[in-house]
Parts: structure tokens; C-alpha cells; sequence
């Protein structure tokens, strides 16, 4: 197994108390595939990546869990062999590509230190940044511009060729199209799916299920910081288990052929002071007083690579 995420944590020490971004999430991620996550704002989905990366940013803190990367647990590892990993083996591209790009120097000067601190001799990086930018479909001259005079789109192929220099493992890709039309969003995909035949597995982060069911092999879905199902996308697209993802369904038209589309009724909790027992309950149609609101249920395989976390897996079709 490539990565293995073992009962992880992370909570963000703010000054109006303790949020709990993550809690107790497990799962894993083979080679070769293409997982993605999904679930509405807030529900912990950018936290799990960052934590996956060793990368939680303050006042956030990895309070408990294993994170295995071909077997080695990353945050346990040493800064520096970490930082031998990280952006080789496995790398991140983020939502807004300005946030890793330098604003005051060159595409090309940033792709070439990427592949340097990594130990490519200079001339060599250089080439490689040129053939890179044109497998991400940008013309080799973009590598004297910066990032300001690029469109958002050819931003995010920047950030993609950057990744994609070593040819990662996993590369861990954060909603990296939401900003963009849907014609680049497009083309990004693809650029992605691209790496994934050629051996990198891909874990994408989106709110949009639709855009799940597209490209991957198996979906996670998350709820308030808590991973509440995992399945291949035909588990979760025609045998979904949970009611939040039944819901998320229900809400896209292109997904759900029996009848009126609906939204998802009521908010997400407020994750310093989360609902008890099953976090989904105060919004679930079919909780049941004296257990759903009381003991929380546990994520457990159902059918062969089928996990959920619910007291009555797909009750509506019994
Ligand atoms: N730096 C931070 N400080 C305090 N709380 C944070 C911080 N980052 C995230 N959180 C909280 O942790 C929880 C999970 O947030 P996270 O960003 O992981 O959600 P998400 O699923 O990625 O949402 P989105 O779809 O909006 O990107 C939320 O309640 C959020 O408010
Ligand atoms: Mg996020």
C-alpha cells in the first residue's frame, strides 16, 4: 500500500477554543489510483491533505494518528528526510496557485529550484522545465514570465508541471480547479489523469461529486470532520450507505435519476463543539433518538472495500 492513514487527528488551537478540523480518520491510498474526497465546506477535507503532507499550518496540530508513506510513518521522519519526499515522491498542488508560487520571480527560475534542492544539476533542470511546461500544454517561452502574467489556468499547469518534475507517487491535488472554467478545468483534469497512467496515484480534493464520479476509482466522503464513507464510485454513486452521501447525490441532477433534485437541508456543526453521537444525526432523516444522538458509530467495512460509518447503512431501501 502506498499511503496509510491510520486514526488521524488534527485540531486548530484558536483563541475561541479548539476546533476539531479532523478526528480519528483512516483510510488508504494504493498505487495507481485516483481517490477523491469530497464533502461540503469546512468538513476537514483540505485538513486530512495537509496532514497527509505533514504540512499543517498553525494554530493546527496533528494531535494523534499514523500517516505511512510506503510504509514509513511521515510524521515521525526527521525534517530533513521528509523534506527529501516531499515535492519528489509525494507533492501538493493547491486551489490558488498564487499561495506556492513566488510573486517576485520567474516560472522558470522557481522550476528549476525545485528539481536543484533535490540534487538536478542546473543545466539539465532547465531543459527539463521547458519539456515539463509543454506537457502541461504552456509554450516554453512562459518559463521567463511570472506568475502575475499568466491566467489562473496557466497558473495551476505551472504548479502541475512542478509537481509533476520527479514524477511523484502521490500527488495531492486540493480543489486545484475551482476557480477555473469548466473548459481548463477540463484540460486540468486531464493533465492529471495523464500522471495517473503513468503511475502517479492521485488524491483529489473537491466539493463537487460530480466531478468525483468523473475520474477516480474510489470516492471518501467527509462530514464535520469526520470521514463518514469510502467505496469504489460504484458503491458510493449506486449503492451509497450513508444518508450524507445519499444527500450529496440527491443534489446533483446528473447524478440522481429518481426524482426531484434536493439540497441538503440544515448547516454543518460548528466543529469546536460537535454534535454527540453521530455528527450527521441533528440533519439525518432517519436518526433514531437514544442511539444516533448518543453513541457515535463506527466506520466499518460493509461489503468488500466498502466502509461506512452509520448506524443504519442504507436504511431507506429496506
Ligand atoms: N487555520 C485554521 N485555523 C482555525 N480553524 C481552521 C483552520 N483551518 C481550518 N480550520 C477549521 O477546520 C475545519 C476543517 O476545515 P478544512 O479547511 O479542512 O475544510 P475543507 O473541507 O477543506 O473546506 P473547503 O471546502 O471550504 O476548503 C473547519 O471547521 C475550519 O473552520
Ligand atoms: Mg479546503
Amino acid at each position: 500500500m502506498l499511503l496509510e492513514v491510520k486514526n488521524l487527528s488534527v485540531y486548530y488551537y484558536t483563541l475561541s477554543g479548539v476546533v476539531r478540523g479532523a478526528e480519528g480518520i483512516s483510510f488508504s491510498v494504493r498505487e495507481g489510483e485516483w481517490i477523491t474526497f469530497v464533502g461540503e465546506s469546512g468538513s476537514g477535507k483540505s485538513t486530512v491533505a495537509h496532514a497527509v503532507m505533514n504540512l499543517v499550518p498553525s494554530p493546527g496540530r496533528i494531535v494523534s494518528g499514523e500517516v505511512l508513506f510506503n510504509g514509513r510513518n511521515l510524521l515521525k521522519l526527521p525534517g530533513e528526510e521528509l523534506r527529501k519526499i516531499r515535492g519528489k515522491e509525494m507533492t501538493m498542488i493547491f486551489q490558488d496557485p498564487m499561495t506556492s508560487l513566488d510573486p517576485l520571480r520567474t516560472v522558470g527560475d522557481q522550476m528549476v529550484e525545485a528539481m536543484t534542492v533535490h540534487g538536478v544539476e542546473e543545466a539539465e533542470a532547465k531543459r527539463k522545465a521547458k519539456e515539463l511546461l509543454e506537457r502541461v500544454n504552456l509554450p516554453g517561452d512562459r518559463f521567463n514570465y511570472y506568475p502575475h502574467q499568466l491566467s489562473g489556468g496557466q497558473r495551476q499547469r505551472v504548479s502541475i508541471a512542478i509537481a509533476m518534475a520527479f514524477r511523484p507517487k502521490l500527488l495531492i491535488a486540493d480543489e486545484p480547479t475551482t476557480a477555473l472554467d469548466v473548459i481548463v478545468q477540463d484540460s486540468i483534469m486531464d493533465i492529471l489523469n495523464g500522471m495517473k497512467e503513468e503511475g502517479t496515484s492521485i488524491y483529489f480534493v473537491t466539493h463537487d461529486i460530480s466531478l468525483a464520479v468523473e475520474r477516480s476509482d474510489r470516492i471518501a466522503v467527509m462530514y464535520a470532520g469526520k470521514l463518514v464513507e469510502v467505496g469504489t464510485v460504484d458503491q458510493i454513486v449506486e449503492n451509497p450507505l450513508h444518508p450524507y452521501t445519499k444527500a450529496l447525490i440527491e443534489a446533483v441532477p446528473d447524478l440522481w435519476k429518481e426524482g426531484k433534485v434536493r439540497a441538503i437541508p440544515g448547516y454543518p456543526p460548528d466543529l469546536r463543539s460537535p454534535p454527540s453521537g453521530c455528527r450527521f444525526h441533528l440533519r439525518c432523516p432517519y436518526a433514531e433518538a437514544g442511539l444516533c444522538n448518543i453513541e457515535e458509530p463506527e466506520f466499518r467495512e460493509v461489503e468488500k472495500g466498502h466502509f461506512v460509518a452509520c448506524h443504519f447503512p442504507g436504511v431507506w431501501r429496506k
